[in-house]
C-alpha cells in the first residue's frame, strides 16, 4: 500500500474501544451517525468494532461499510483464523477495508495470557497476517503490550508481520505504562532496527492511565509514527485512549514542530462532534477537558480577564473559533475585575462611567460572594 510520508493518519476508534466502556453502547444507527460525522471530521481510517465479539457488532461493521465512503473501515480480531473469516465477512461491502490483527508481545501476555512461547507467538502473528491478507489488501497488525515488550523482540516481530503483508503496524502502550521519551525510543528503535519497516506505516496507539497518552501519541510522531490511534473526547478502556481532538490541536498549535507533516481533521468540527458522543455514549466530558471541556476557553480569575481584555492572545492559544466554539467566556464571579464588568455590562448596552462603575462593581461584589456566578439577570438587577 503506497502511502503518503507527509500525512499523518488518524485513525479513529471511538466507536471500538470507546464504545468497550461499561454503559457507552450505541445502536447501530448511532455508530452511522457518529461515522458519517467522523467522515466529515477528516478522519481517514475508522474502526468499526470486533465482529466476532457479538453479533450486533457484526452488524454495526456491516452496516459502516454500507454507509462510509470515502473512509478506511477497519475491523478488530485476534490473531486467529475464525475472527479473521468473520471480520472479512462483515467487511464485505466496505469500499476501502481494512483488517487489524494482533496478538500480544510482552512477556506477560505471552506468559500468563496465551500461556505461550515467544517462538509460537511470531509464527501465529505471521500465520494471521497471511491469513487476513488472503482477504484484504489492507492489514494492520497490534503487537498487543508493546509498551511492555522486550524491544529486540518487539522488533523481530515486526519485520516478520511487515514481510508477511502487513500494511501498517500498531505498537500498542495497551496498559499506558510507558512515558513519553520511553514510548518515543521504542518507535526510533523500530525505524533503525527493523530492516523493511519502510513497508509499513508505525502506528501509536496509547492508553491513559498515567494521564500520558497525549504525550505518548506526540513523542511516538516525533519519532517517525505516522498513525494516531484515538477517540473522541479520550473515550475508552479504563482511563481512556489518547484524545484525537488533543493531538490534532497540538500539530496545529505547535506546527513548525511537524514540518511538512499535516492531517486532515478540520478542527472547526470539534464541539460539535464532541457534544454528540458524549451525549450518545451517556459520558459526560470533565469541565477543565483539554479542547472541548465546558472551561476550555472561559477565563474566570480577575488577573486572567483582565489581561485577555487587553490582547485575547494573553491568555489564549487556540482560538475557539478553530475548535468550533463562537466565543471565549468570562465568567463573573467574585474573583473578576472591573475590565470584566464592564466588558459584560456593555455587552448589554449599559456605558458607564468611572464613578459608577466603581459603585456598581461595589454591588456586584457583594452578590457575586453570595451567588457564586453572576448572570445576565442579575447583572440587569444590578443596574435597576
Ligand atoms: O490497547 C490495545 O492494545 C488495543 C489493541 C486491541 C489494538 O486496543
Ligand atoms: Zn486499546
Amino acid at each position: 500500500m503506497l502511502h503518503d510520508p507527509n500525512h499523518l493518519y488518524i485513525f479513529d476508534t471511538t466507536l471500538r474501544d470507546g464504545e468497550q466502556v461499561p454503559g457507552c453502547q450505541l445502536t447501530t444507527s448511532e455508530k452511522i451517525d457518529i461515522a458519517k460525522d467522523l467522515e466529515l471530521l477528516g478522519v481517514d481510517i475508522i474502526e468499526a468494532g470486533f465482529p466476532v465479539s457479538s453479533p450486533g457488532d457484526f452488524q454495526s461493521v456491516v452496516e459502516l461499510s454500507k454507509a462510509v465512503d470515502n473512509v478506511i473501515i477497519c475491523a478488530l480480531t485476534r490473531a486467529n483464523k475464525n475472527d479473521i473469516d468473520v471480520a472479512a465477512d462483515a467487511l464485505k461491502y466496505a469500499k476501502r477495508p481494512r483488517i487489524h490483527t494482533g496478538i500480544g508481545s510482552s512477556d506477560m501476555h505471552i506468559q500468563y495470557k496465551f500461556n505461550s512461547t515467544r517462538e509460537e507467538i511470531l509464527e501465529r502473528a505471521v500465520a494471521a497476517v497471511k491469513h487476513a491478507k488472503s482477504y484484504v489488501e489492507d492489514v494492520e497488525f497490534y503487537a498487543e503490550d508493546a509498551g511492555r515488550a522486550d524491544l529486540a523482540y518487539l522488533a523481530k516481530m515486526v519485520e516478520a508481520v511487515i514481510a508477511a503483508g502487513a500494511t501498517v503496524v500498531n505498537i500498542p502502550d495497551t496498559n499506558g505504562y510507558c512515558l513519553p521519551d520511553q514510548y518515543g525510543a521504542k518507535i526510533k528503535y523500530l525505524k533503525e532496527n527493523v530492516k523493511n519497516i519502510d513497508e509499513a506505516i508505525i502506528s501509536a496507539h496509547c492508553h491513559n492511565d498515567l494521564g500520558l497518552a497525549t504525550a505518548n501519541s506526540i513523542a511516538a510522531v516525533q519519532n517517525g509514527a505516522r498513525q494516531v490511534e484515538c477517540t473522541i473526547n479520550g473515550i475508552g478502556e479504563r482511563a481512556g485512549n489518547t484524545s484525537l481532538e488533543e493531538v490534532a490541536m497540538i500539530m496545529q498549535v505547535h506546527a513548525n514542530q511537524f514540518p511538512g507533516l499535516s492531517s486532515s481533521i478540520n478542527s472547526k468540527m470539534f464541539t460539535h462532534i464532541s457534544r454528540k458522543v458524549s451525549s450518545m455514549m451517556r459520558m459526560p466530558v470533565q469541565p477543565n477537558k483539554a479542547i472541548v471541556g465546558k472551561n476550555a476557553f472561559a477565563h474566570s480569575s480577575g488577573i486572567h480577564q483582565d489581561g485577555f481584555l487587553k490582547h485575547r492572545e494573553n491568555y489564549e492559544i487556540i482560538r475557539p473559533e478553530d475548535v468550533g466554539l463562537a466565543e471565549a467566556d468570562i465568567i463573573l464571579t467574585a474573583r473578576s475585575g472591573r475590565h470584566a464588568l464592564k466588558h459584560h455590562l456593555e455587552r448589554l448596552g449599559y456605558q458607564l462611567d468611572k464613578d459608577n462603575l466603581a459603585v456598581i462593581y461595589e454591588k456586584f461584589l457583594i452578590m457575586a460572594d453570595a451567588k457564586k456566578d453572576i448572570n445576565d439577570e442579575d447583572l440587569h438587577t444590578l443596574l435597576k
